[in-house]
């Protein structure tokens, strides 16, 4: 310790005797404004405590003299949007559904409602912007190419029921052959009918092989695809001439796909959601763009 670095106290303040490193601490009082603001905290914390729900006790808390609850606050608030809603929710039920889309304050309620419905069920696979993602078999709900339908009814019992699961006795149903696995085409008439599909959907394809493949087409695969492979709804074949692919339209891919066939399965919602959530969520695809 170095004395000379000690400084006198002023005057008449007294110290509290505490020396460290030269330095003394004063014995001043604490202003009083400062005293007053931690009397005022003390205060409020002990009025919070008593006023609203606070202290753990052995099962449960303190319930709070003025009876906030923010989990009741917020089930209310819900309960009040879905009073709010509740008439318009049972006029889309009510609807004809192929008038909804004509009915402007309907249509608004159900495309609102129904791309919430979208984020939250479908957006997994068919993408946030319903755009789907090609090559694994999920469509594009943006464009006017359907393989079920694409008017509010087709749209709805595809919703309601599912594709292909297991889970909905009505789910739509088809099952191209396995054309390669099971035998039915010998590995050249799998390469013809390939080139074929080529040639109808635009592509380069090989002129001989494809010349070959009309036949294995019609005798294979019109009885679905339709004579001039443009798909038909009734059993969800997809159009082959557009350049729209579920799986892809290059040689490797389309071999795959005739050689094993596909089996897209999408689940059934009828049992999931609500039927006001299937015609919103119906609604809204209608309305992106794709609609009949
Ligand atoms: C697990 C994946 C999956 C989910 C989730 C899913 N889908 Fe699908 N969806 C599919 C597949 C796969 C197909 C195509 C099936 C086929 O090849 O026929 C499809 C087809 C459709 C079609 C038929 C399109 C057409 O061209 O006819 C509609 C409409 C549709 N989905 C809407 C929905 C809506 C609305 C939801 C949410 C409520 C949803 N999907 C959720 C996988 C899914
Ligand atoms: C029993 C009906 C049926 C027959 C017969 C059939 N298909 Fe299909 N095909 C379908 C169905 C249904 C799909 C959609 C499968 C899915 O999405 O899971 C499909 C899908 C396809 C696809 C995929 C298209 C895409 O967008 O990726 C190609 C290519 C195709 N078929 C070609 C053929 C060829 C070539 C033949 C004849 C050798 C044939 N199909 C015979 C019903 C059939």
């Amino acid at each position: 310790m170095c004395a000379k670095q000690v400084k006198p106290a002023a005057k008449d303040v007294p110290t509290t005797g505490h020396v460290w490193d030269g330095i003394q601490e004063y014995d001043n009082p604490m202003p009083r404004w400062w005293l007053w603001v931690l009397y005022l905290t003390i205060l409020w914390g002990v009025a919070y405590t008593i006023a609203y729900p606070a202290w753990p006790l052995i099962s449960g808390h303190t319930q709070g003299l003025i009876g906030s609850d923010q989990r009741a606050d917020v089930a209310a608030e819900i309960q009040r949007f879905d009073d709010a809603n509740a008439g318009i929710k049972a006029k889309l039920v009510a609807a004809d559904l192929a008038a909804i889309p004509t009915q402007d304050e309907l249509k608004t309620f159900a495309v609102s409602a129904g791309a919430s419905v979208f984020k939250n069920n479908c957006a997994q696979c068919h993408g946030a912007g319903a755009a789907g993602v090609q090559g694994k078999g999920y469509p594009n709900l943006l464009d006017n190419d359907w393989l079920w339908g694409g008017d509010m009814a087709a749209i709805h019992a595809t919703v309601t029921h599912g594709i292909r699961n297991s889970a909905d006795e009505d789910a739509r149903y088809s099952q191209m052959p396995a054309f390669g696995v099971d035998g039915i085409l010998e590995k050249p008439q799998i390469a013809e009918v390939v080139q074929f599909v080529r040639r109808i959907s635009g592509q380069d394809f090989d002129a001989a092989l494809a010349a070959s493949g009309v036949t294995v087409f019609a005798d294979n695969c019109a009885s679905c695809h339709g004579e001039a492979g443009k798909g038909d709804r009734t059993q969800g074949a997809p159009d082959l001439t557009d350049a729209i692919w579920l799986y892809g339209g290059d040689v490797a891919t389309l071999t795959e796909t005739v050689s094993k066939a596909r089996f897209g399965v999408m689940p059934a919602w009828g049992d999931k959601l609500s039927e006001d959530e299937i015609r919103a969520v119906a609604v809204y695809v209608h309305s992106l763009g794709g609609g009949e």
